[in-house]
């Protein structure tokens, strides 16, 4: 496993199993808010297609919810969401295998940043693949799904992650550009959903998340390997500080907490919400520092 070991993930207890029955595909599950929701979706009793860049943490991860939430209830389908063709091929293994997908959260991230003045286009371009092309990618083969399954009108549901940089962060030029996007690609594919394919039971939303702890955002640098590529990973020291004086909550939040939006958006309790994004961001209030 390139020398990564499993993120050590609390076992929960199955509340009300309110997502027996539905498939649901997370890409990015290997670590951090996916690999969370993933736990949370197995636990509420879903089958759960695991994506992550790293093959070997996509089956270990599909393998430890299996031995936790029943067997064959979780599969790996490790590989580059970027790769031409490879979301429709996870698309055609989620519905090959179980059945039907009832719900995908495009979530596989990483960042790149870097001032204006350094940034060079193929980081640029290299995250725009990652945070929209991808997830528009994903959106389309779920949607051929959806318009060739035997019933059309059973409820659906397509969640985004973004990000409050969306609105603008200091050296994150590439990232808010491509976190912004997607909030405008979430809007139109909701409307076309109903619109253009007469698919009324589609739930397609974005989840707006502010600060949550994970590799992306932990305090110290870190290089980590992604897809066999070495990015440096994580904030300055003394970041934490500065955040957490910036949201009204004043603290972030861990992975599980972030997966509470996510298991929302997926769950029965927001059938009535479409096109809209969910901040989750312990209110945030401003992004310049002070
Ligand atoms: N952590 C935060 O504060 C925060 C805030 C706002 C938005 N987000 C967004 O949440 C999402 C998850 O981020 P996280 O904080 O959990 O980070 P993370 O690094 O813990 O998890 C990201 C996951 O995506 C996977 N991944 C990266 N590139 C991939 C690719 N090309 N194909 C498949 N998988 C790939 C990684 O291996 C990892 O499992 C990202 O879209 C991120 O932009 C995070």
């Amino acid at each position: 496993m390139n020398g990564r070991t499993l993120e050590q993930v609390e076992k929960l207890t199955p509340v009300a199993r309110r997502l027996e029955g539905d498939t649901v595909i997370v890409t990015g599950a290997g670590f951090g808010i996916g690999r969370a929701a993933v736990e949370r979706f197995a636990a509420e009793g879903a089958n759960v297609v695991v994506n992550d860049i790293d093959p070997e943490v996509a089956a270990g991860v599909a393998a430890e919810l299996s031995a936790r939430y029943g067997d064959g209830c979780a599969i790996g389908f490790g590989g580059d969401v970027t790769a031409e063709g490879f979301n429709r091929e996870m698309v055609d293994r989620a519905v090959a295998t179980y059945g039907e997908i009832d719900a995908f959260v495009a979530n596989a991230g990483v960042t790149r940043d870097a001032a204006l003045s350094r940034v060079g286009r193929d980081d640029w371009n290299l995250t725009l693949a990652l945070h929209l092309t991808a997830p528009m990618e994903l959106a389309q083969a779920a949607l051929h799904a959806w318009r060739t399954a035997n019933d059309p009108y059973r409820r659906r549901r397509a969640v985004f992650t973004a990000s409050v940089s969306a609105l603008g962060n200091d050296g994150q030029s590439s990232y808010s550009t491509a976190k912004a996007g997607i909030l405008g690609f979430m809007s139109t594919f909701a409307i076309e959903c109903r619109q253009r394919y007469r698919l009324p039971h589609v739930n397609v939303n974005a989840i707006g998340y502010g600060p949550i702890v994970t590799r992306m955002t932990q305090e110290g640098k870190e290089d980590i390997q992604v897809g066999g590529e070495t990015i440096t990973m994580g904030l300055p020291e003394g970041s934490h500080e500065r955040i957490e004086e910036r949201t009204l909550l004043g603290r972030m939040a861990p992975p599980r907490e972030a997966a509470n939006g996510l298991y929302f958006l997926i769950g029965p309790d927001s059938a009535f919400f479409t096109g809209k994004i969910l901040w989750m961001d312990g209110g945030t209030f401003k992004l310049l520092r002070s």
